[in-house]
């Protein structure tokens, strides 16, 4: 087991760079294999997430090979075969080699997949996009078995704009026979990097990033070069760490737009942050102003940052409301902000944050990917030392988090227990 030790209360200054955006990158790599000859992938972060899929990638045959953040896969001798549980397991984005082995091969057997326990996570939407495109589903202990003669382009409405079902119904339907329409489809711009990178294969879809999708089956798809965008979650935690604890910490690589319900927030607040066209630069304050903040989907403010900001929250001179709208158990992180001094109650979907209130350091455990993060940027305001537990769920989603928060003064290691 992995565990980060911190010592609160250095300021952080100088720059942090933000590595491609996991959530975009755990769908192009599956999606890859769609393709019938070699696939260039740029800017791929190095987290544990990548080296998972590009496990089930290999297991299937394909061969893949990196070079720092550049990866090529080659799928032309893949074989479509059952992906067993015990790497399926290993996160939820294993789901989209249901999509891309469906709209390749009209079959595939796999596991129900794995994720954080921020919630029940079903996956029925996924399941009634491809039942609507024609094909059969099977399911027993976990394990589903999705079946099609032929893939038929079909209208399909999705009661919640689900960011994995929008980029698996691009995977599935982009070589069906004919036209797919996709209504109340989510607008993360994960989803726009993923339908290019589809159409720089050659597949035809309109309309990524608006809530209606429609997507003209083609016969074949060929060789493309993508580049994963930067990934605005990182970004926006890091952000938050400079309105803890920063002085003048630039945050670049950033695309401004895709984090604004953040900065917007920030500035409510009474942060002092500046906007460059691909950086950010903020500075820590004293009197902050309480805020109310609910989640939704983009480009609403993220359930993603949900956790970071909470931290945030603990500082400001008041009684902040955060409603979480997307995952009924996305607070775990509450209960050990509390126990480092912060006073927060939950009230079924909302948190009442009273501040400001001191941090002091103390043994806490990263629950899931996000609280964990949300813990970290708390060691980084905290008096005194630091340890978070079960680090591993932070270092899925952070390339490099330890050498990004040295590099600008974090006092900040992982150890191994
Ligand atoms: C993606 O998860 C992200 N993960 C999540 O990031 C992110 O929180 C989420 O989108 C929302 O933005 C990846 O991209 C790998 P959803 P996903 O389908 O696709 C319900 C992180 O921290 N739903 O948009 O699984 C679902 O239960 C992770 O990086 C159904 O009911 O999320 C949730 O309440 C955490 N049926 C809501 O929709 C379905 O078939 C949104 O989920 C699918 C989803």
């Amino acid at each position: 087991m992995k565990q980060i030790t911190i010592e609160g209360g250095h300021i952080l200054s100088g720059e942090i760079k933000i590595s491609g955006a996991k959530n975009s990158a755990v769908a192009l790599v599956p999606a890859s294999l769609l393709s019938d000859e070699i696939i260039t992938i740029d800017n791929i972060p190095n987290i544990s997430d990548i080296d998972a899929l590009n496990e089930i990638l290999s297991y299937l045959g394909a061969k893949v090979t990196r070079n720092n953040e550049t990866m090529t896969i080659d799928s032309s001798n893949i074989i479509n075969k059952k992906i067993p549980e015990n790497i399926s397991k290993k996160l939820r984005a294993s789901y989209y080699f249901m999509g891309a082995l469906l709209g390749k091969y009209k079959h595939v057997e796999m596991y129900f997949p794995g994720g954080c326990s921020i919630g029940a996570r079903p996956i029925n939407l996924h399941l009634k996009a491809f039942a609507l495109l024609g094909a059969k589903i099977e399911e027993k202990d976990n394990l589903f078995i999705i079946d099609a003669q032929e893939l038929k382009g079909n209208h399909i409405y999705f009661d919640v704009p689900s960011v994995g079902a929008t980029i698996n119904v691009l995977l599935a339907a982009c070589k069906a026979e004919g036209i797919t329409i996709l209504e109340n489809a989510a607008k993360e711009p994960e989803i726009v990097n993923v339908a290019t990178f589809l159409n720089n294969m050659g597949a035809k879809i309109t309309g990524a990033g608006t809530s209606t999708i429609k997507i003209k089956g083609v016969k074949k798809l060929g060789k493309c070069f993508m580049e994963v965008i930067p990934d605005r979650i990182e970004a926006g935690t890091y952000v938050i760490a400079g309105a803890l604890m920063g002085n003048n910490l630039t945050i670049k690589n950033v695309i401004p737009e895709h984090i604004e319900s953040l900065t917007l927030k920030l500035k409510e607040m009474g942060c002092p942050i500046k906007i460059g066209e691909d950086y950010i630069t903020i500075s820590a304050c004293s009197n902050l102003k309480p805020i109310s903040v609910k989640t939704q989907g983009y480009p609403g403010f993220p359930t993603d940052l949900q956790q970071p900001l909470t931290t945030l929250l603990v500082t400001a001179n008041g009684r902040s409301t955060l409603e979480e709208n997307i995952y009924e158990n996305r607070f775990q992180n509450v209960p050990y902000l509390n126990k480092m001094g912060a006073d927060i109650e939950i009230d079924k979907r909302k948190i009442y944050i009273n501040g400001p209130k001191e941090l002091n350091g103390t043994l806490v455990k990263a629950t899931d990917l996000r609280a964990g993060a949300c813990l970290v940027l708390a060691g980084l305001k905290a008096n005194g030392k630091t340890t978070i537990t079960e680090v591993e769920h932070v270092l899925r989603g952070y390339e490099n988090i330890i050498a990004k928060l040295t590099n600008v003064g974090a006092k900040i290691t992982l150890e191994e227990i």
